[in-house]
């Protein structure tokens, strides 16, 4: 059974018809192509690779069917940055080493984006650990992700 949905992806809307049990990252990988945002453990919920921001919140796209996103503001990886200018949390993970292969860090980001948009937001060791409990990285040290995250915190607070 198939259907005809709109999904605004960073801003741009795209139109398709898609099957009702397609997954919204599918749609955002193979309809709309826009391929920052992964696929690690195999639709199970269970790595954060493919977590986006709908309508601001961050999700694992792997647990959202395409046709519930209908309407909805999605932000993926490709969104976060403004022309030549990375997001601070982007920059942060850059200047921390905050990623090796990169595979996991758009996950990473776009989880740390929902939790750092909250200016009061708590930049404790334990409460950063707990904001990326949904995301997992199979190589890199969490100590760097966490820095990345502290700093990205603290640059964004000057803002
Ligand atoms: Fe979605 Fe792993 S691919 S949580
Ligand atoms: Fe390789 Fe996280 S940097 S999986």
């Amino acid at each position: 059974m198939k259907r005809e949905i709109v999904i605004n992806i960073n801003g741009e809307k795209v139109d398709a018809t898609v099957e009702h049990r397609l997954l919204l990252v599918d749609f955002i990988r193979e309809v709309a192509g826009v391929t920052g945002t992964h696929v690690g453990c195999g639709f199970e919920g269970r790595c954060g690779a493919c977590t986006v921001l709908v309508d601001g919140a961050a999700c694992k796209s792997c647990l959202m069917f395409a046709v519930q996103a209908e309407g909805a503001d999605i932000t993926t990886i490709e969104g976060l940055a403004r022309s030549d200018t990375l997001h601070p949390l982007q920059q942060a993970f850059t200047d921390r080493h905050g990623l090796q292969c990169g595979y996991c860090t758009p996950g990473f980001l776009m989880t740390l984006y929902d939790y750092l948009k909250d200016p009061g937001c708590d930049a404790s060791v334990e409460a950063i650990r707990e904001a990326i409990g949904g995301v997992l990285c199979r190589c890199t040290g969490y100590v760097h992700i966490i820095e990345a995250a502290q700093q990205a915190i603290e640059v964004l607070a000057q803002m």
